[in-house]
Protein backbone atom coordinates (compact mmCIF):
# COMPACT_ATOMS: atom_id res chain seq x y z
CA UNK A 1 0.00 0.00 0.00
CA UNK A 2 1.31 3.82 -0.61
CA UNK A 3 1.13 6.22 2.22
CA UNK A 4 2.74 8.46 0.42
CA UNK A 5 0.19 11.32 0.34
CA UNK A 6 2.15 13.50 -2.69
CA UNK A 7 1.74 10.28 -5.07
CA UNK A 8 -1.76 8.98 -6.50
CA UNK A 9 -2.78 5.72 -5.30
CA UNK A 10 -4.54 4.18 -2.20
CA UNK A 11 -4.26 6.75 0.57
CA UNK A 12 -3.63 4.99 4.20
CA UNK A 13 -7.21 5.88 5.96
CA UNK A 14 -7.33 6.32 9.89
CA UNK A 15 -9.87 4.12 11.13
CA UNK A 16 -11.52 3.35 14.67
CA UNK A 17 -12.42 -0.16 15.42
CA UNK A 18 -14.37 -1.95 18.60
CA UNK A 19 -15.05 -5.14 19.20
CA UNK A 20 -13.82 -8.87 18.21
CA UNK A 21 -15.57 -11.36 15.60
CA UNK A 22 -16.68 -10.88 11.69
CA UNK A 23 -15.46 -7.85 10.54
CA UNK A 24 -18.17 -5.63 9.53
CA UNK A 25 -16.90 -2.18 7.84
CA UNK A 26 -19.17 0.78 7.96
CA UNK A 27 -18.24 3.90 5.16
CA UNK A 28 -19.72 7.16 6.56
CA UNK A 29 -21.80 9.60 5.04
CA UNK A 30 -21.10 13.19 3.03
CA UNK A 31 -19.48 15.26 4.72
CA UNK A 32 -19.04 13.82 8.06
CA UNK A 33 -16.50 11.31 9.30
CA UNK A 34 -16.29 7.80 10.93
CA UNK A 35 -17.28 10.03 14.12
CA UNK A 36 -21.06 9.04 13.13
CA UNK A 37 -20.78 5.79 13.73
CA UNK A 38 -20.28 6.28 17.37
CA UNK A 39 -23.48 4.50 18.27
CA UNK A 40 -22.80 1.21 15.90
CA UNK A 41 -18.66 0.84 17.19
CA UNK A 42 -20.67 1.10 20.85
CA UNK A 43 -23.92 -0.89 20.20
CA UNK A 44 -22.47 -3.72 17.65
CA UNK A 45 -19.06 -4.07 19.14
CA UNK A 46 -20.54 -7.28 20.93
CA UNK A 47 -21.26 -8.85 17.80
CA UNK A 48 -18.93 -8.41 15.44
CA UNK A 49 -15.68 -5.91 14.75
CA UNK A 50 -16.67 -2.81 13.55
CA UNK A 51 -14.34 -0.73 11.39
CA UNK A 52 -15.09 2.93 10.46
CA UNK A 53 -12.54 4.26 8.81
CA UNK A 54 -12.59 8.16 7.95
CA UNK A 55 -12.99 8.47 4.30
CA UNK A 56 -10.03 10.18 2.22
CA UNK A 57 -9.89 13.36 3.34
CA UNK A 58 -12.26 13.17 6.38
CA UNK A 59 -11.46 13.18 10.10
CA UNK A 60 -7.79 11.76 10.62
CA UNK A 61 -7.10 10.52 6.63
CA UNK A 62 -5.09 12.64 4.03
CA UNK A 63 -7.04 13.61 0.91
CA UNK A 64 -4.22 12.19 -1.83
CA UNK A 65 -3.54 14.00 -4.93
CA UNK A 66 -5.90 11.65 -6.73
CA UNK A 67 -8.41 13.18 -9.00
CA UNK A 68 -12.32 12.71 -7.64
CA UNK A 69 -13.32 9.46 -7.77
CA UNK A 70 -15.33 6.70 -6.02
CA UNK A 71 -13.19 4.06 -7.86
CA UNK A 72 -10.34 6.14 -5.78
CA UNK A 73 -12.44 5.93 -1.92
CA UNK A 74 -12.85 2.40 -2.78
CA UNK A 75 -9.31 1.28 -3.30
CA UNK A 76 -8.27 3.24 -0.45
CA UNK A 77 -11.07 0.19 1.89
CA UNK A 78 -9.18 -2.25 -0.16
CA UNK A 79 -5.77 -1.20 1.25
CA UNK A 80 -7.41 -0.71 4.59
CA UNK A 81 -8.61 -4.52 4.48
CA UNK A 82 -5.15 -6.03 3.07
CA UNK A 83 -3.31 -4.19 6.07
CA UNK A 84 -5.66 -5.68 8.44
CA UNK A 85 -5.32 -9.04 6.82
CA UNK A 86 -8.92 -9.28 6.39
CA UNK A 87 -9.81 -11.14 3.23
CA UNK A 88 -13.64 -10.89 3.56
CA UNK A 89 -15.79 -8.44 5.13
CA UNK A 90 -19.49 -7.25 5.57
CA UNK A 91 -19.32 -3.72 3.55
CA UNK A 92 -21.43 -0.95 4.38
CA UNK A 93 -22.17 2.72 4.23
CA UNK A 94 -24.63 5.23 4.68
CA UNK A 95 -25.34 7.18 1.67
CA UNK A 96 -22.27 8.39 0.21
CA UNK A 97 -20.15 5.92 1.84
CA UNK A 98 -23.31 3.12 0.49
CA UNK A 99 -21.94 4.81 -2.83
CA UNK A 100 -18.82 3.83 -2.11
CA UNK A 101 -19.49 0.33 -1.27
CA UNK A 102 -21.22 -0.11 -4.60
CA UNK A 103 -17.81 1.28 -5.93
CA UNK A 104 -15.96 -1.94 -4.21
CA UNK A 105 -18.60 -4.14 -5.23
CA UNK A 106 -18.29 -3.69 -8.28
CA UNK A 107 -14.31 -4.08 -8.14
CA UNK A 108 -13.69 -5.74 -5.40
CA UNK A 109 -16.59 -8.45 -5.23
CA UNK A 110 -14.52 -11.28 -3.83
CA UNK A 111 -13.64 -9.79 -1.18
CA UNK A 112 -17.49 -8.92 0.20
CA UNK A 113 -19.29 -11.10 2.11
CA UNK A 114 -22.74 -9.13 2.97
CA UNK A 115 -23.18 -5.99 2.14
CA UNK A 116 -25.49 -3.05 4.36
CA UNK A 117 -26.72 -0.18 1.83
CA UNK A 118 -28.21 2.55 4.15
CA UNK A 119 -30.14 5.74 3.09
CA UNK A 120 -28.24 5.50 -0.60
CA UNK A 121 -29.43 4.97 -3.87
CA UNK A 122 -27.95 2.94 -6.94
CA UNK A 123 -28.55 5.38 -9.85
CA UNK A 124 -26.14 8.07 -10.90
CA UNK A 125 -26.75 11.70 -10.96
CA UNK A 126 -28.26 13.60 -13.30
CA UNK A 127 -26.92 16.57 -15.23
CA UNK A 128 -29.04 19.44 -12.59
CA UNK A 129 -27.24 17.33 -9.29
CA UNK A 130 -24.18 17.45 -11.00
CA UNK A 131 -24.21 21.55 -11.40
CA UNK A 132 -25.15 21.41 -8.02
CA UNK A 133 -22.83 19.39 -6.55
CA UNK A 134 -20.07 21.98 -8.54
CA UNK A 135 -21.65 25.00 -7.45
CA UNK A 136 -21.31 23.55 -3.44
CA UNK A 137 -17.95 22.49 -4.22
CA UNK A 138 -16.88 25.98 -5.24
CA UNK A 139 -19.17 27.57 -2.54
CA UNK A 140 -17.20 25.95 0.34
CA UNK A 141 -14.20 26.32 -0.90
CA UNK A 142 -14.52 29.91 -1.19
CA UNK A 143 -17.15 30.40 1.53
CA UNK A 144 -15.86 27.74 4.33
CA UNK A 145 -18.69 25.50 5.73
CA UNK A 146 -21.36 28.12 6.04
CA UNK A 147 -22.97 27.46 2.99
CA UNK A 148 -22.65 23.66 3.13
CA UNK A 149 -24.27 23.92 6.85
CA UNK A 150 -27.25 26.00 5.78
CA UNK A 151 -28.36 24.07 2.46
CA UNK A 152 -27.15 20.77 3.68
CA UNK A 153 -28.20 20.14 7.57
CA UNK A 154 -31.50 20.66 7.25
CA UNK A 155 -32.22 17.63 4.74
CA UNK A 156 -29.65 15.56 6.86
CA UNK A 157 -31.85 14.41 9.26
CA UNK A 158 -35.66 13.76 9.63
CA UNK A 159 -37.97 15.88 10.88
CA UNK A 160 -38.53 14.11 14.71
CA UNK A 161 -35.30 14.73 14.73
CA UNK A 162 -35.55 18.37 13.91
CA UNK A 163 -38.38 18.70 16.85
CA UNK A 164 -37.26 16.64 19.50
CA UNK A 165 -33.58 16.10 19.13
CA UNK A 166 -31.41 19.15 19.54
CA UNK A 167 -28.49 16.98 20.78
CA UNK A 168 -28.07 15.18 17.65
CA UNK A 169 -28.71 18.29 15.01
CA UNK A 170 -26.03 19.67 17.07
CA UNK A 171 -23.77 16.52 16.67
CA UNK A 172 -24.13 16.56 13.53
CA UNK A 173 -23.72 20.57 12.65
CA UNK A 174 -20.25 20.10 14.35
CA UNK A 175 -19.37 17.11 12.29
CA UNK A 176 -20.01 19.33 9.00
CA UNK A 177 -18.38 22.36 10.07
CA UNK A 178 -15.13 20.39 11.16
CA UNK A 179 -14.97 19.02 7.68
CA UNK A 180 -12.11 20.29 5.59
CA UNK A 181 -13.47 22.41 2.57
CA UNK A 182 -10.41 20.54 0.13
CA UNK A 183 -12.38 17.14 1.20
CA UNK A 184 -15.74 18.41 1.02
CA UNK A 185 -14.63 19.36 -2.58
CA UNK A 186 -13.18 16.70 -3.84
CA UNK A 187 -16.36 14.08 -2.52
CA UNK A 188 -18.52 16.51 -4.03
CA UNK A 189 -16.84 16.16 -7.24
CA UNK A 190 -16.43 12.42 -6.81
CA UNK A 191 -20.08 11.78 -6.56
CA UNK A 192 -20.76 13.96 -9.41
CA UNK A 193 -18.56 11.74 -11.80
CA UNK A 194 -20.16 8.12 -9.89
CA UNK A 195 -21.89 5.60 -12.58
CA UNK A 196 -25.36 4.10 -12.44
CA UNK A 197 -24.44 0.95 -10.02
CA UNK A 198 -27.59 -1.02 -10.60
CA UNK A 199 -26.19 -3.68 -12.57
CA UNK A 200 -23.53 -3.71 -9.97
CA UNK A 201 -26.36 -4.58 -7.69
CA UNK A 202 -27.89 -7.07 -10.03
CA UNK A 203 -24.78 -8.89 -10.09
CA UNK A 204 -24.04 -9.41 -6.04
CA UNK A 205 -24.39 -12.62 -5.22
CA UNK A 206 -23.77 -12.25 -1.04
CA UNK A 207 -26.85 -10.99 1.42
CA UNK A 208 -28.00 -7.75 1.33
CA UNK A 209 -29.07 -5.61 3.92
CA UNK A 210 -30.94 -2.06 3.06
CA UNK A 211 -31.53 0.40 5.31
CA UNK A 212 -33.94 3.31 5.13
CA UNK A 213 -35.13 6.46 7.60
CA UNK A 214 -38.70 6.50 7.06
CA UNK A 215 -38.01 10.69 6.63
CA UNK A 216 -35.54 10.62 4.93
CA UNK A 217 -35.82 13.71 1.91
CA UNK A 218 -32.47 12.80 0.46
CA UNK A 219 -32.82 9.18 -0.67
CA UNK A 220 -36.38 8.27 -0.16
CA UNK A 221 -38.06 5.00 0.98
CA UNK A 222 -38.59 4.34 -3.01
CA UNK A 223 -34.86 4.45 -3.51
CA UNK A 224 -34.32 1.46 -0.99
CA UNK A 225 -37.38 -0.61 -2.38
CA UNK A 226 -35.73 -0.36 -6.08
CA UNK A 227 -32.22 -1.54 -4.10
CA UNK A 228 -33.49 -4.51 -2.45
CA UNK A 229 -35.69 -5.24 -6.14
CA UNK A 230 -32.13 -5.32 -7.76
CA UNK A 231 -30.63 -7.83 -5.94
CA UNK A 232 -30.79 -11.23 -5.72
CA UNK A 233 -30.69 -12.08 -1.83
CA UNK A 234 -32.42 -8.50 -0.60
CA UNK A 235 -33.98 -7.65 2.92
CA UNK A 236 -35.27 -3.79 3.83
CA UNK A 237 -35.14 -2.39 7.05
CA UNK A 238 -37.12 0.76 7.60
CA UNK A 239 -35.79 2.71 10.48
CA UNK A 240 -39.02 4.37 11.74
CA UNK A 241 -38.59 8.59 12.97
CA UNK A 242 -35.23 8.62 11.46
CA UNK A 243 -34.72 10.89 8.31
CA UNK A 244 -31.39 10.27 5.93
CA UNK A 245 -29.01 10.16 8.90
CA UNK A 246 -30.97 6.95 10.56
CA UNK A 247 -27.75 5.20 12.10
CA UNK A 248 -27.36 8.46 13.89
CA UNK A 249 -31.13 9.36 14.92
CA UNK A 250 -32.04 6.04 15.74
CA UNK A 251 -28.91 4.12 16.29
CA UNK A 252 -30.77 1.45 18.55
CA UNK A 253 -32.97 0.08 15.83
CA UNK A 254 -30.37 0.17 13.18
CA UNK A 255 -28.34 -1.51 15.60
CA UNK A 256 -31.01 -4.67 15.92
CA UNK A 257 -31.27 -4.36 11.91
CA UNK A 258 -27.07 -4.82 11.32
CA UNK A 259 -27.35 -7.23 14.52
CA UNK A 260 -29.91 -9.68 12.89
CA UNK A 261 -27.61 -9.44 9.33
CA UNK A 262 -24.53 -10.20 10.60
CA UNK A 263 -25.61 -12.99 12.79
CA UNK A 264 -27.60 -14.61 9.30
CA UNK A 265 -23.91 -13.67 7.04
CA UNK A 266 -21.50 -14.93 9.66
CA UNK A 267 -23.55 -17.70 11.14
C1 LIG B 1 -24.64 11.88 2.01
O1 LIG B 1 -25.37 11.90 3.00
O2 LIG B 1 -23.61 11.20 1.98
C2 LIG B 1 -25.03 12.74 0.84
O3 LIG B 1 -26.25 13.33 1.08
C3 LIG B 1 -25.06 11.94 -0.42
C4 LIG B 1 -25.42 12.75 -1.61
O4 LIG B 1 -25.28 13.98 -1.60
O5 LIG B 1 -25.82 12.16 -2.62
Amino acid sequence: MQSNIDQPGPVRLFSRSAGDGFPVVLLHAFPLSSAMWLGQREGLAGTCRVITPDLRGFGGSALGVDEPSLDAMAADVLALLDAAGIERAIVGGLSMGGYVTMAFCRRYPDRVAGVVLADTRAGADDEAVRQGRERLAQAVLADGAVPLVRDLLPKLVGSTTKERRALVVGRVRGLMQAAPPGAVAWAARAMAGRSDSVETLRALRVPVLVIVGEEDEITPVGEAHAMVDAVADGRLALIEKAGHLSAVEQPELFNQAVEGFVKQVAG
